[in-house]
């Protein structure tokens, strides 16, 4: 019985989004989500999501693999987010391979890869392009 954790910004829900979160409960039983704040991914990005972290979050609550869902307000946060959580493992997308590492003495640290050819970057670029 082991507990799993993850983070993103699923913004623009799309289905590399739902695999990623489907394998990662595969790996266990319990599921937690930490979706990063809007305030978050405006630091990062200088833009905010499409979607408010409410409907973000909402979204990712309402589906079968997911038990519990968080907003995570800080990326310097997550050791303390592994252990509130009382997660196992710590899933993160391949494209941050070796960046968790650090974590390893809190949980296991697992990288899945993600799925070619979407990332919510080139949806938006699409969408735009109907404009
Ligand atoms: N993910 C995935 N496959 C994709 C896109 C995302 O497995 N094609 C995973 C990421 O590795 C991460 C989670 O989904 O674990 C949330 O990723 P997020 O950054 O929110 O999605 P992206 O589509 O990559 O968004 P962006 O283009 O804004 O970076």
């Amino acid at each position: 019985m082991k507990r799993i954790i993850t983070f993103g910004t699923f913004d623009v829900l799309h289905v590399g989004h739902i695999r990623i979160l489907e394998r990662a409960k595969e790996l266990g039983h319990h599921l937690t989500v930490g979706v990063s704040s809007d305030a978050l991914n405006y630091s990062k990005k200088s833009r905010y999501p499409v979607y408010p972290q409410s409907d973000r979050s909402e979204l990712i609550a309402s589906l079968k693999f997911v038990d519990h869902v968080f907003i995570e307000e800080s990326l310097e946060l997550k050791a303390e987010y592994i252990k509130e959580h009382k997660a196992d493992i710590l899933v993160m997308g391949d494209d941050w391979e070796g960046k968790f590492d650090f974590l390893n003495h809190l949980c296991e640290v697992k990288y899945l890869r993600r799925t070619e050819g979407i990332s919510t970057t080139q949806l938006i670029a699409e969408i735009r392009k109907y404009e």
